[in-house]
């Protein structure tokens, strides 16, 4: 903590509030992120999101835990460590590694973030399932299910490829087709392969465990009526109860990576059983480690049916029933607590469309920071987020212009054009009055107002609110001319306590974005030499010693765009993506690999003008990674039909080896305006990337300008 050694006020605002107000109790999750890919944009509008509400928590002086983990179970973290050719235990540990390095990059500020393969959530799986069972909440039933006889093992419908039964695409997944969208059951897939084997899979009867979902039928009716859910969530979920809710089949066959289920040799909890006891498990991780610290935290605080402490759990639209059934559910029967409150958000869409390899906008989080600073999308999402489900879309244009224009023009320009003069003219120390206390004092009461936003995840709301008032801000040093009047004799005491004003108005601004932009405001405390906190707002800072002012935030540059699209296109193998699609769970789309695309008619094919080009000179291009320039001659006559191409084939080809060539090239393609020049075509190159990367090329007798049939 700052305390000032050096103003007049005694260093109360500090201890005051410091003191933890413990009429709140919270605790809040996000979705266990799975423990075979890593994390991605989409994935961080979640923790983003969830984070700002709890620092937020922590800064209104409420006690808040934020907890996680991997989900470490199932079936595809089981064949994705087989590929590989290490242990599950190997891979979930390496992913949980790298998870827990991207979210602290990310400034996530997680209380604890643990594994679903842990003792603490064996625990809980077994006893939760036992008290289900001797309930009578439990039953058998044999079932049909598809069996892969060479791997001899049964198939989730993810496993399963083949055509599709409306449309005939190839090697579509067993619930939908990617090319029609249908949706079906895997049986009705034409000539189905297991994607594990190849095989032809079976039907092979199999006895599994059910969850008696429709034991609680009532309760969830009234649970979901009653508030703690969105209204779209609730709706949704009620047309499920008209046919009666279906039970749910909470076991699967050996082999299976996951707990195994009491009294039942070879039968192992399905993922999604176990997954959400990963909140109980990593919360009680947080307990028992706390226990030897000054502040040692109960579970039953929290978890206990009769627990009067908040309980959140933030997620993704995807994944909404098995957060408001299932699991209420689960919790109800086995006698804890359900949640307060879950809270769901829309998906990430990028430029408009699907997050996509091939445009280079299937962005990992890795990626992102090996190029920009996690504070810009901290903001950018949070100027988009709602209290909805609504997808919300980043685009990089409007990213790169509102964070360079709010917090750069706007909030941390207030600091910079301020705080030259305090430091030079006034050796750090600001003036005993400030020259506009309602102006401050309107901000302070717009806190309230702000606050009642995050409160609500209104978040777009609470930023625009705040960019209203840095706004007011940015107006009254434009009126008020320091820069002027600092030439002006005698007026120095004026400048000194405009500029007091003015960095007062910074600290509030800078308190209310704390949540969200948590370094800088670290920062812009050192600089004001002075903890940012809520409670603290009302009371401005005078006769206050500051330190000398260092750069905030800098602008974003478009070339970072360009160089993260850029690095973004070869980021994902498809194995990856491949894996992301999991059992039972229909994929959000987003993370899907592109599929063949989707169909043209003939005039659109018509339109494309393929023309063969030779290759006339090939050159590498400064600063580029991937691409090389290409001048392309296109025939004709009088010659001097050229045409200059940027192409993404550096990693497999050398300049001096193109030169001379034919290829086909799209010769009327809208010239595109590239970081490095103009762009006047594409030529056509097959091939997964990389070193294996071909371009078309065709057979003896073609000329420069003849035109592709
Ligand atoms: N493992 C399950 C959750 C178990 S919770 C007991 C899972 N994992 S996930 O890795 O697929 O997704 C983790 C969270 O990220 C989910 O809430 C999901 O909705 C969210 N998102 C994943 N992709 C997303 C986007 N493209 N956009 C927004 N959120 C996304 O589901
Ligand atoms: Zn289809």
């Amino acid at each position: 903590m700052l305390v000032c050694a050096l103003c007049t006020l005694p260093p109360i605002q500090q201890n005051m509030i410091s003191k933890r107000n413990t009429d709140r109790n919270i605790l809040v999750t996000s979705a266990l992120p799975y423990a075979n890919g890593s994390i991605h944009l989409g994935h961080l509008v979640e923790y983003i999101q969830t984070d700002i509400w709890a620092r937020f928590q922590r800064l209104r002086d409420n006690t808040c835990y934020y907890v996680c983990a991997d989900d470490a179970h199932g079936t595809p973290i089981m064949l994705r460590a087989r590929a590989d050719g290490i242990t599950p235990e190997e891979l979930i540990a390496a992913t949980q590694k790298e998870h827990e390095a991207d979210f602290a990059d990310f400034l996530i500020d997680f209380d604890n973030y643990y594994s679903t393969h842990s003792d603490e959530n064996k625990a809980f799986a077994e006893s939760i399932y036992l008290k289900l069972r001797d309930d009578g909440h439990i039953r058998m039933q044999t079932i049909k299910q598809a069996y892969d006889p060479e791997a001899n093992m049964f198939l989730p419908d993810r496993f399963i490829k083949g055509n599709c039964p409306k449309c005939g695409a190839a090697d579509q997944y067993g619930d939908n087709c990617e090319a029609c969208g249908a949706t079906y059951d895997p049986t009705e897939l034409k000539n189905p392969v297991s994607a594990v084997s190849g095989a032809t899979p079976v039907k092979k009867d199999s006895e599994q465990y059910f969850f008696k979902l429709s034991d609680f039928s009532e309760m969830l009716q009234q649970w979901l009526k009653d508030g703690h859910v969105q209204t779209e969530i609730a709706n949704k979920q009620n047309e499920l109860f008209s046919d009666g809710l279906k039970d749910w089949d909470i076991s699967r066959n050996a082999p299976y990576w996951g707990f195994e289920i009491p009294d039942a040799p070879g039968k192992y909890f399905y993922v999604w059983m176990d997954a959400p006891m990963g909140y109980m498990a990593s919360f009680k991780n947080l307990c028992n480690k706390s226990q030897q610290g000054d502040d040692p935290i109960k579970f039953d605080d929290y978890w206990a049916a009769d627990s009067k402490n908040e309980l959140y759990h933030f997620i993704g639209k995807d994944i909404a029933r098995f957060h408001t059934l299932f699991w209420p559910a689960v919790l109800d029967g086995a006698g804890y607590r359900k949640p307060t409150a879950v809270f769901c958000h829309g998906f990430l869409t990028v430029n408009g469309q699907k997050m996509s390899k091939s445009r280079g906008t299937f962005i990992k989080a890795r990626t992102y920071l090996d190029h920009l600073n996690p504070e810009y999308l901290r903001y950018y999402y949070t100027a988009k987020l709602s209290s909805g489900v609504d997808d919300i879309d980043l685009n990089f244009e409007d990213f790169m212009q509102r964070v360079n224009s709010d917090l750069v023009g706007k909030v941390v320009n207030i600091a910079s054009r301020c705080a030259g003069f305090i430091s030079k003219k006034f050796d750090g120390q600001l003036s005993a009055q400030l020259p506009e206390t309602e102006l401050y004092n309107e901000i302070v009461t717009a806190g309230e107002q702000i606050a009642e936003f995050y409160e609500a995840r209104e978040y777009n709301k609470a930023v625009r609110e705040i960019m209203a008032q840095a706004d007011k801000a940015n107006v009254y040093i434009d009126e008020n001319k320091p820069w002027v009047l600092i030439k002006q004799q005698g007026r120095e005491q004026e400048v000194q306590e405009i500029c007091t004003q003015g960095l007062n108005m910074f600290r509030l601004l800078m308190t209310f974005l704390k949540p969200i932009l948590p370094v800088t405001a670290e920062k812009s405390e050192t600089f004001l030499n002075t903890e940012f906190t809520w409670a603290g707002l009302s009371q401005p800072l005078l006769s206050h010693r500051i330190n000398k002012f260092k750069p905030l935030l800098t602008r974003i540059e478009k070339e970072q765009i360009i160089a993260l699209t850029e690095s973004s296109s070869e980021d994902m193998p498809d194995k990856e993506i491949d894996n992301k699609k999991s059992e039972n769970k229909k994929t959000d789309g987003a993370l899907t690999n592109d599929p063949i695309a989707e169909q043209i008619s003939f005039d659109d094919f018509a339109k494309i003008d393929l023309r063969i080009a030779k290759i006339v000179k090939a050159e590498h291009v400064d600063g580029a990674d991937k691409l090389l320039q290409l001048t392309l001659d296109l025939g004709g006559d009088t010659g001097g039909n050229t045409r200059n191409v940027f192409a993404g084939i550096k990693s497999a080809y050398k300049p001096e080896d193109l030169e001379g060539k034919l290829t086909v090239m799209v010769a009327n393609l809208a010239p595109r305006k590239m970081r490095f020049g103009l762009s006047e075509g594409m030529v056509l190159a097959a091939g997964p990337g990389g070193k294996d990367l071909f371009i078309l090329s065709p057979d003896e007798g073609a000329v420069a300008g003849m035109k592709v049939k």
